[in-house]
């Protein structure tokens, strides 16, 4: 009997230990817990900054989109004035020798507008302009400051050439996204809308081609 006693008795203290031993194990879940918890506190900031990086990006780029096309527009915009003034300043300084439109007049002044008009060699004939290319807007410029009303090279002002320039670009047919100023009218060419191709180069440019007269015989 005393030994059946002794053997519950150590059946009971293994158990004992037994549980004890898995208690630790137990006790190991609690870090499980705790790994748990970091994750609900970690969540929390990501939500926090969720809203700083998922709806910014959009709402930037949405925000940046609207303000390039409103920047756009208001070259656009500002160009078209340029155009206007250029056209008015044409019309008291520069018509009278080269017509109303710029179509030019026998024995005044060469035609400006049009086909034929500014172009990359100079006429044979010509005595101001010998030896210069129009290349792109900053050559005609350049000629037109120096030389223009003839003998009175520089009578306007910078502004009121760059404007007139304007309104002889856009009457060719070369549409103006901003403008025309002594950084920006070396990367303007002349030529663009006559190389068939340019369609595409052509088209942030615009409309060249609607008004592009010059196609026609080239
Ligand atoms: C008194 C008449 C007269 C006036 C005014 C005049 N021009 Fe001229 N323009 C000429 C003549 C003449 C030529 C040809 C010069 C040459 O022999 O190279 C010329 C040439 C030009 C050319 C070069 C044309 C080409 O294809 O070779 C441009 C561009 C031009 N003028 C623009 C202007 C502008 C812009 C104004 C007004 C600010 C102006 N001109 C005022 C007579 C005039």
């Amino acid at each position: 009997m005393q030994r059946a006693h002794l053997f519950v008795t150590l059946s009971f203290l293994l158990a004992a230990a037994i549980g004890a031993c898995s208690k630790p194990a137990g006790d190991t879940t609690p870090p499980d817990d705790t790994t748990t918890a970091p994750p609900s506190d970690g969540g929390t900031p990501p939500e926090g900054g969720e809203p700083a990086e998922g709806t910014d990006p959009a709402a930037e780029q949405k925000a940046a989109e609207e303000a390039a096309a409103a920047a756009a527009a208001e070259k656009k915009a500002a160009a078209d004035a340029q155009i206007a003034k250029g056209q008015e300043l044409y019309g008291a300084n520069c018509a009278g020798c080269h017509g109303p439109s710029g179509e030019g007049k026998k024995g005044k002044g060469p035609k400006v507008v049009g086909e034929g008009a500014l172009t990359l060699d100079p006429p044979k004939k010509a005595k101001l302009r010998k030896g210069v290319q129009f290349n792109t807007a900053k050559d005609v410029a350049d000629f037109v400051v120096a030389n223009m009303p003839p003998k009175k090279g520089g009578s306007l002002k910078p502004e009121e050439y760059f404007a007139i320039l304007a309104f002889d670009l856009s009457a060719n047919g070369i549409a103006l996204a901003e403008p025309v100023t002594a950084d920006n009218a070396a990367n303007i060419p002349l030529r663009s809308a006559e190389a068939a191709p340019p369609a595409e180069g052509a088209a942030p440019a615009g409309g060249a081609p609607a008004t592009a007269p010059a196609p026609e015989k080239k």
